[in-house]
């Protein structure tokens, strides 16, 4: 095991972290989860509760992971565990939710690479529906175990996961920074390409007045503000200790407010575009189709790939628009999957002390086997369906409200932390700051979590009669805390422990907290 301190990685600019940050930050959840949850949740009238979880909870988080992330150097179970010893569960549970999501997330994008290719030819023919869940997918016709293995999406996974483990092996700065330098920039002239093709099309203005006429009176249901804070969360990748890693590769001196406040404001800006672009493009479909658009709003799987190919066959040059809008996934989500792998390449790393190519190819190549071997398989979309639900309800949301409990009231660690952010940035956090994480993210959190439950239990998530998504879903959350837990109680060894301290670290860089 290597015993010598080495030096941490880093950055190369400031414009390669925050391309790091907002590739991570811009993801599916912002083109196909952002749009209808705005159409749900009071229309236009959802940007106002959307800005205020913006402002209260997810700038303040955003800027709480980038100060643990640059003062302790570590990914989140070091990190945590400079804290305080015991804190170290949080980091490892989250890398478990970590492993967990990247394993089905690469799925996602290996079906949206087949549908590249698919858009040329618009070979879903007539029924995208069927296409997709029958003869692509294959998926059984209940849930249950995997009794077969469907090749489809075979190659595109394997594709994937060389080209993430490709890029984490060259490292922080020759990998991530020059991948995020690259798939940014693209995404956004595709991205671009794509809304003004898709506001110039005919009926998009029936699209956009059903997404953005307010219904104000949404303002008073609690749900219509669990959800702008749901998305808020998801959206700018907060809880998953994804920004806690790629901060502790910043420089001291780096400014972590104004870093925030362009990532978080990026990220809704191109939230806000996706929105537009879809609903400009549901409005097509609904004028050529006839049918309202009520009925043709879907968000997640349904709108990627049963509405979008129904768009796409019936409009001319389909072909063009779905290769814009598959690529966009693609390369959305690429720079989401690489951020998230990281986080568990780094947890290893850190521990260990082993070099980072071994650690991509044994830890990011166990990643990749599970992807490639569980999701491809007849019961795979509803395991991919329950992880999903499941790990975002009660994994990233519980462990962010256990990590503010943790970090704010236990340890009152925000003071310390201010001072750091203060230190080099021209914005200064007020009491604003302290009162958004130590009182009014944890309760809405709670809020969130108390409400999710009551569903949960009343509806069996998704209604599924076997019961069999509900306790795969459960297993999955549960697991997560308990992998968080026990890697918890295998002491460290010394040298490991010393790995990646460099001397030049703040003399205040906190020890405290080893046991
Ligand atoms: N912010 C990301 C998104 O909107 O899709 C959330 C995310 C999901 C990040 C999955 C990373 C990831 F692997």
């Amino acid at each position: 095991m290597a015993t010598q301190p080495r030096a941490r990685e880093q950055w190369g600019t400031r414009a390669g972290f925050l391309m790091a940050a907002i590739g991570s930050a811009i993801g599916l959840g912002n083109i196909w989860r952002f749009p209808s949850e705005a159409y749900k949740n009071g229309g236009g009238a959802f940007l106002l509760p959307y800005l205020i979880a913006l402002l209260t909870a997810g700038l303040p988080l955003l800027i709480l992971e980038y100060t643990i992330g640059r003062r302790y150097r570590k990914s989140p179970p070091a990190a945590y565990r400079r804290m305080s010893g015991p804190a170290q569960v949080i980091g490892w549970w989250q890398v478990a939710i970590c492993f967990v999501i990247a394993t089905y997330y690469a799925v996602i994008l290996a079906w949206a690479v087949r549908y590249v290719g698919f858009s040329v030819g618009e070979q879903w023919g007539d029924d995208p529906d069927a296409f997709f869940f029958g003869d692509f997918l294959r998926a059984a016709e209940q849930p249950g175990w995997i009794s077969s293995y469907v090749g489809g999406v075979f190659w595109p996974l394997v594709l994937i996961w060389i080209a993430v483990l490709a890029i984490l092996a060259l490292g922080v700065r020759r990998g991530i920074e020059v991948a995020n330098k690259i798939f940014i920039p693209l995404l956004v002239v595709f991205f671009a390409a794509l809304v003004i093709r898709a506001v110039t099309l005919e009926g998009a203005a029936t699209g956009l007045n059903a997404l953005f006429t307010p219904d104000w009176g949404a303002l008073t249901q609690g749900s219509v503000w669990v959800a702008a804070y749901g998305q808020i969360f998801f959206s700018l990748s907060i809880g998953f200790g994804i920004m806690i890693t790629y901060a502790s590769y910043l420089r001291r001196r780096a400014d972590l407010t104004g870093s925030a406040l362009v990532a978080g404001f990026a990220n809704s800006s191109f939230e806000i575009l996706a929105g537009i672009g879809v609903f400009a493009t549901l409005g097509f479909l609904s004028v050529s189709s006839g049918t309202p658009v009520e009925e043709t709003v879907t968000s997640g799987i349904g709108l990627a790939f049963v509405a979008f190919p129904a768009v796409i066959s019936s409009m001319p040059l389909g072909g063009l628009f779905g290769v814009l809008f598959f690529g966009s996934l693609v390369i959305a989500g690429l720079t989401s999957l690489i951020s998230i792998v990281e986080v568990v390449v780094a947890a290893v790393q850190d521990r260990t002390g082993i070099g980072r190519v071994p650690v991509v190819l044994g830890v990011g190549g166990l990643v990749a086997l599970v992807s490639i071997l569980v999701y491809p398989t007849d019961g795979g979309l509803y395991l991919l369906d329950a992880a999903d639900h499941f790990i975002n309800q009660y994994g990233i949301a519980l462990a962010a409200l256990v990590a503010l409990i943790v970090v704010v009231w236990v340890l009152r660690k925000l003071p310390v932390l201010q001072k750091d952010a203060d230190a080099t940035s021209a914005i200064r956090l007020g009491a604003w700051w302290r009162v958004a994480l130590g009182v009014v993210t944890p309760l809405v959190l709670g809020w969130m979590m108390i409400d999710s439950l009551r569903t949960e239990f009343d509806e069996n998530y998704a209604g599924y009669s076997t019961g069999f998504v509900f306790w795969a879903g459960w297993a999955v959350a549960l697991g997560a805390l308990a992998f968080g837990v026990l890697a918890s109680l295998i002491p460290w060894k010394r040298d490991a422990e010393l790995v990646g301290v460099e001397p030049e670290a703040a003399p205040d860089a906190p020890v405290e907290g080893k046991h």
